[in-house]
């Protein structure tokens, strides 16, 4: 099949290039984000891959039939991102990597509750410069703290049994709590998790309920000084009401690796521009606040999970056999 790769970065086209064994597939890797304005450039090819910040609208979709496409292969597990309603009545089939390795993203939080306990990004900084000064960098102990995850699927269980390794005391939320949850999840109603967590974790996917789950309201129920973690998806939190939460205290650790505007910002070298997102550039000046660039999945084995899974979703769409992880809309 002829297909066009949105939003290819250098370390894609290794991956993908290595898991097209055999050039079966006709690959051009595009560096543009899927837009309106872009998706011309599709016209002629059978299929689209694409990843977390390229639109998949319906004006996008229209476009992508129009221009010939049959298929949209996400890199992604998320797919909040795509009018799956449309995608169907157009006829184009989409498919994703449901799970391409948990552990990247849960070991990925543990870093960010680790990194902003200890503040060792500051500590880095200061000892570069001869301040060995250790105000400021008061942590403490994870031991015997209580852990609140939201959601627990693939990625939010193995987060639960890193901390559970810590010592902390795991309490959840989940509207379909998990068979595979080991017994010291302790399933709690939300308000309870915001007001008994010392460090709440989301990793629920964005859908019109999860939308800005955490706003004014959750964050007045929770302990004062929690720290926030989020490596799900950047709507999930409300930003303006993260910034008062930081600004009054109440928010006394935030990690971020998604947001809610990143498709304006993440995954390009802006360093030469202005970054015309004044949020964003709050959230920066907090000493409290580490923010990566949607990296948590950025490990060479969830890459290659990524890659292998595309093709063969590829391959079963063009045979009719094998293993199609399609998306379907809920209806
Ligand atoms: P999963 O589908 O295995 O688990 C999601 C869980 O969230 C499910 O158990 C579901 O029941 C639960 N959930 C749904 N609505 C909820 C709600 N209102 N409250 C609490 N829980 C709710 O997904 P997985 O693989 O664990 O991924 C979780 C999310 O992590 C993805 O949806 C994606 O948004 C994000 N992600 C982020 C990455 C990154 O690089 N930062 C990479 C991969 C995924």
């Amino acid at each position: 099949m002829r297909i066009a790769v949105f939003s290819a970065k250098p370390y894609d086209r290794t991956f993908i290039t290595r898991a097209n064994a055999g050039e079966r597939h006709s690959l051009s890797f595009l560096e543009a984000r899927l837009t309106a304005d872009t998706a011309p450039l599709a016209n002629g090819f059978d299929a689209v891959c694409a990843f977390v910040n390229d639109c998949l609208d319906a004006t996008v979709l229209e476009q992508l039939h129009n221009g010939g496409t049959r298929l949209v292969a996400l890199r992604s597990a998320g797919f909040n991102h795509v009018d799956l309603a449309t995608a169907e009545r157009l006829g184009i089939t989409v498919v994703r990597v449901p799970a391409y390795s948990p552990h990247a993203v849960a070991e990925h939080a543990v870093a960010l509750v680790l990194s902003l306990n200890r503040m060792t990004y500051r500590a880095y900084n200061r000892v570069r410069e001869g301040n060995f000064a250790l105000d400021g960098l008061l942590g403490f102990d994870l031991h015997g703290k209580t852990v609140g995850v939201i959601g627990t699927g693939h990625i939010g269980l193995i987060f639960a049994d890193i901390m559970h390794g810590f010592g902390c005391r795991v309490v959840a939320s989940d509207p379909f709590p998990s068979p595979a949850a080991k017994s010291f999840v302790e399933y709690v109603p939300l308000a309870t998790l915001f007001a008994s967590a010392d460090i709440i974790s989301l990793h629920c996917p964005l859908t019109p309920e999860t939308h800005h789950l955490i706003n004014a309201d959750a964050i007045a129920q929770m302990k004062e000084g929690v720290m926030l973690i989020n490596t799900g998806r950047g709507r999930v939190v409300d930003t303006q009401a993260v910034i008062a939460g930081l600004k009054s205290g109440k928010i006394g650790r935030l990690g971020l690796d998604v947001y809610e505007e990143e498709e304006q910002l993440f995954f390009e070298d802006l360093s030469q521009g202005v970054i015309d997102d004044d949020q964003f550039m709050r959230l920066t000046t907090f000493h409290n606040v580490l923010i990566t660039g949607h990296q948590a999945f950025f490990t060479a084995e969830a890459l290659t999970n990524i890659a292998e899974t595309t093709l063969a979703n590829i391959d079963a769409f063009e045979s009719g056999s094998g293993t199609m992880h399609r998306v379907v809309s809920a209806k």
